[in-house]
């Protein structure tokens, strides 16, 4: 028989899905993976509705025109410059099929989302890490002499997330203007990972694209944004003259994202504009925020406060994500999920509040009742 290659062999359930299967089997509350437990917006689902039936068969590769110039009078770019993808996912792994190759190695910064580690080694390159530090309670400090540190004649492209998972960390301007520096010093490209644009706490995230709109591929995703993860529609805004070289990457890939979800988010971005929608999502999110760190808090854990996205990290010795969801009944990601080279301290895992706010208070009771059994 015919062999499978190790990279096929290698692929493993990954651990967001395997908490989010045990939290099914052990009926524990699912603060693990990062989707939300609302319906999305009526304003979407009624789109949708519109779309099934009128617009059902292939949308050209780099997506439905009307949803290209509805990104591009949100985002304040092109439409041409625009793909549609099959989720931020997708756009992620084209990328790196489009950016590196064997040999070539990708910056990165750990705790690093989990996807992009494969991805770069499925297209033959290497990632390299570069560390986000704790520093205390709420904040993980880069140190730029690190990044630049990291680079080497091989380095082809860096790659960030800001509003970062999983730490909620966001990059300042001053970060943004060195990492930029650094890539034309070295002719790197940007690879911007802003599928939680519109999730901040406090002043809106410069997007790096504004500072290096000839190198940086933006990635984005209408999952994360209107509250549809399951949807898979998102976008990479390429910098002018790109589009049509990833377009026909992404035809082979899996030729166009869904068209009627494609046409639902059309009709929807300029809708949740102009309602204010992703303000009243920002308004609640931070009460729950508020609810369960401080739920947190009470029960002797130490809270990093995330300035974005819908995920919170907290450390508690002793607490172990396995065993938390089989016994406590709470399903949280271990940071290891994250770590590539760093061994993070005992304790350490990642929650996410994009959940009700019935669903975190019965965690919290939850927790509390397995901290009072002692542990
Ligand atoms: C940082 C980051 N990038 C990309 C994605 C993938 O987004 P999508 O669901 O649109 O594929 C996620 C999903 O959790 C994420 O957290």
């Amino acid at each position: 028989m015919p062999e499978l290659l190790p990279r096929a062999r290698s692929s493993q359930e990954s651990i967001f899905a395997r908490m989010s299967r045990l939290a099914v089997q052990y009926g524990a509350i699912n603060l693990g993976q990062g989707f939300p437990s609302a319906a999305p917006p009526a304003f979407l689902l009624e789109a949708a509705r519109r779309a099934v039936g009128t617009a059902d068969q292939y949308a050209p590769p780099a997506g439905l025109p009307a949803l290209r110039d509805a990104l591009g009078a949100d985002l304040g770019v092109d439409g041409a410059d625009l793909v549609v993808t099959t989720g931020a996912t997708e756009a992620l792994g084209l990328l790196a099929q489009a950016l590196y190759g064997p040999g070539d190695e990708v910056l990165m910064f750990e705790p690093v989302f989990d996807i992009y580690l494969p991805q770069a080694r499925l297209a033959g390159a290497t990632p390299v890490t570069v560390p986000l530090r704790l520093e205390g309670e709420g904040s993980w400090s880069l140190d730029l002499d690190d990044l630049r540190a990291a680079v080497t004649p091989r380095t082809r492209a860096l790659l960030l997330n800001s509003p970062h998972n999983p730490t909620g960390r966001i990059f300042t301007r001053e970060e943004l203007e060195a990492l930029v520096a650094l890539a034309r010093q070295h002719d790197l490209w940007l690879i911007s990972d802003e599928v939680y644009d519109e999730l901040y706490f406090g002043e809106r995230p410069l997007s790096l694209r504004t500072l290096a709109p000839e190198r940086t591929f933006t990635v984005g995703s209408a999952g994360k944004r209107l509250e549809a993860t399951g949807w898979r529609v998102g976008w990479v805004a390429c910098p002018p003259g790109f589009a049509g070289n990833l377009a026909g990457l992404r035809q082979v890939a899996s030729f166009c994202a869904p068209t009627p979800f494609q046409a639902a988010v059309a009709a929807a971005l300029p809708i949740a504009r102009e309602t204010g929608f992703y303000g009243g999502l920002r308004e609640a999110y931070v009460a729950r925020l508020d609810l369960l760190a401080g739920g947190l808090r009470e029960l002797g854990a130490t809270v990093f406060r995330p300035s974005g996205t819908y995920f919170l990290m907290a450390c508690r010795p002793g607490w172990e994500a396995e065993t938390l969801v089989k016994r406590a009944g709470v399903a949280m990601i271990p940071a290891e999920a994250f770590a590539a080279n760093e061994a993070p301290p005992p304790g350490l895992l990642r929650l996410a509040f994009c959940k009700s706010q019935a669903e975190l208070e019965e965690a919290l009771v939850r927790l509390a009742r397995w901290e009072k059994a002692g542990g």
